[in-house]
């Protein structure tokens, strides 16, 4: 399973990434905002140290918008991919990108036929919601499980990110039915890699070693 950071903290990815963990990278405008810095920079310093995918958002709203937007985001660098909303609008943009070689990350993907749709489009990535859905009641595993079902069951080629993800449960259940990639916040991915018991146990097996080098 491939994992990317949902963050554009550059020290976070640099000390996450020294895991042999990143894959690739995604931000929204939400995320570029927290770090303050120049969205061009901070995207450029971002593709310099992961080798995967770094997902950019366009900001208009109309096609026409995006697909100059795109162009200008994909010269950044080589593995930037162009995030674009889950519209009409952003349907179209999709189709006139793909044509053009230039990879995109459908965002803001809530139900089976906006992810289809993605996929038909020639979306390299989709991006369904789990945190997002979940608030307001809706079974966000099931729309994962069923998408890469449809997915698989037609042969499109885009990967599933599941997106919006809120805790480690998250992470261990959207492996289990089959999200290509899961895009994890970088304060969460300390949680995946931590348990008290190992932290007990290495207290434990320290003290017994001390002991026994005292007697
Ligand atoms: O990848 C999308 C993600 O950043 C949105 O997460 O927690 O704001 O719903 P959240």
């Amino acid at each position: 399973m491939k994992f990317f950071l949902d963050t554009a903290n550059v020290d976070e990815i640099k000390r996450i990434n020294e895991l042999g963990l990143v894959d690739g990278v995604t931000t929204n405008p939400t995320i570029i905002s927290k770090e303050g810095r120049d969205f061009e920079e901070v995207i450029k310093e971002i593709c310099s140290i992961v080798d995967g995918p770094v997902s950019a958002e366009v900001i208009s709203l109309e096609a026409e918008g995006m697909v100059k937007e795109a162009r200008v985001l994909a010269k950044w660098a080589s593995n930037v991919v162009v995030k674009v909303p889950m519209t009409e609008e952003g349907l179209k943009a999709v189709n006139i990108l793909s044509k053009e070689g230039i990879k995109t990350n459908v965002t803001l993907i809530f139900t089976v036929a906006q992810g289809l749709m993605a996929a038909k489009a020639g979306a390299t990535f989709v991006s369904p919601f789990l945190g997002r859905l979940e608030d307001i009641g809706t079974d966000s595993l099931a729309l994962i499980k069923k998408l890469r079902k449809v997915l698989d069951f037609y042969g499109y080629k885009s990967e599933i990110i599941a997106a919006s993800v809120r805790g480690l449960k998250h992470v261990e259940d959207v492996a289990e039915v089959g999200a290509h990639i899961t895009t994890i916040p970088g304060s969460l991915f300390p949680k995946l890699w931590s348990h008290p018991l190992t932290n007990s146990g290495i207290e434990q097996f320290l003290s017994d070693w001390e002991s026994f080098k005292n007697k």
